[in-house]
């Protein structure tokens, strides 16, 4: 049986990597999904492979960080689906740099798409869900809905080079454990997951990407050092990075109605690495 049928979600930044594999697995298990991405070909591919496999999904592009999205996406997901069940805050991007070289629009970036987005987007979801939450009360229904904030160990434990990453993705920690205890009495479940090192373009060698990453109209550099990836398989306990679908499905995890009485935690899918 599938598990989410008949449940809709936001995905954002499903165009590629972690997100488009958590709009797969959603979409696989019966979800109707909104795939949105700051790229419209990536959005419209993940939404065609949904399709081809018989499922539900439409593309709305755009740019998290615009002040409007959030209403915006909140809106074409009511239009097309009727409401909203599972939210997935995943869009975002790394722009590495030590604290003494980092730039006030360095960090402010990191801030932007990964503690200003899910919050706008967060803010216009919960008009719907409250008038969800009004007629399911009046028909004597409970039902579940589920927000999970997509997060990094650099949050949980730092990591050197990333202060404006960590400092955004810790806020967006705060940001889950609070929203856990409005929206107990809306029965949404806010969880996190953080990610270890998973196989994306973010992970990429930079001397493969030639370290650089067209976000909209912004080059930011990307990728990690060779060298570093070269150490995964001593420093993980898994021995190796994870896949993509490995992180849709600790996502998964926290959408199913098996996660009902857990909120407000943040699960740590890294394959042991710290
Ligand atoms: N890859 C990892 O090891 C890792 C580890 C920890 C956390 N994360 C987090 O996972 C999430 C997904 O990263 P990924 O590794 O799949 O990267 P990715 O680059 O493969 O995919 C991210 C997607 O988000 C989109 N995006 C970026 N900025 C956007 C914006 N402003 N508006 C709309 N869409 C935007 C990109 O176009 C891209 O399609 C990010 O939040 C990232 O910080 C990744």
């Amino acid at each position: 049986m599938r598990r989410l049928e008949n449940r809709a979600a936001i995905v954002t930044g499903s165009g590629r990597g972690i997100g488009r594999a958590i709009a797969l697995k959603l979409a696989a298990e019966g979800a109707s999904v909104v795939v949105s991405d700051i790229d419209p070909e990536p959005a419209e591919q993940t939404a065609a492979e949904i399709q081809s496999h018989g499922g539900k999904a439409i593309t709305h592009v755009g740019d998290v960080t615009s002040i409007s999205f959030g209403e915006d996406i909140v809106a074409a997901t009511v239009e097309a689906f009727g409401g909203i069940d599972i939210l997935v805050n995943n869009a975002g991007f790394t722009w590495d740099g030590v604290i003494q070289k980092m730039s006030d629009e360095q960090f402010q970036a990191m801030i932007d798409v990964h503690v200003m987005a899910p919050f706008r987007i967060l803010r216009a979801a919960i008009g719907p869900i409250r008038e969800a939450v009004q007629r399911e009360k009046d028909e004597g229904r409970e039902v579940f809905r589920k927000v999970v904030n997509i997060s990094s160990i650099a949050a949980t434990g730092g990591n050197a080079g990333q202060v404006n990453y960590s400092s955004a993705k810790s806020a967006l920690a705060g940001m889950t454990r609070t929203l856990a205890k409005e929206w107990g009495r809306y029965r949404v479940n806010v969880n996190s997951v953080a990610f270890g090192f998973i196989e994306t373009r973010l992970t990429q060698a930079f001397e493969d990407t030639g370290n650089a990453l067209e976000i909209g109209a912004r080059t930011v550099p990307a990728g990690v050092p060779r060298a570093a990836i070269e150490q995964i398989p001593q420093l993980c306990p898994l021995g190796r990075a994870g896949t993509a679908e490995e992180a849709a499905g600790a996502v998964f995890l926290l959408c199913t109605p098996e996660s009902n009485y857990i909120t407000g935690q943040t699960l740590i899918c890294s394959g042991g690495l710290e």
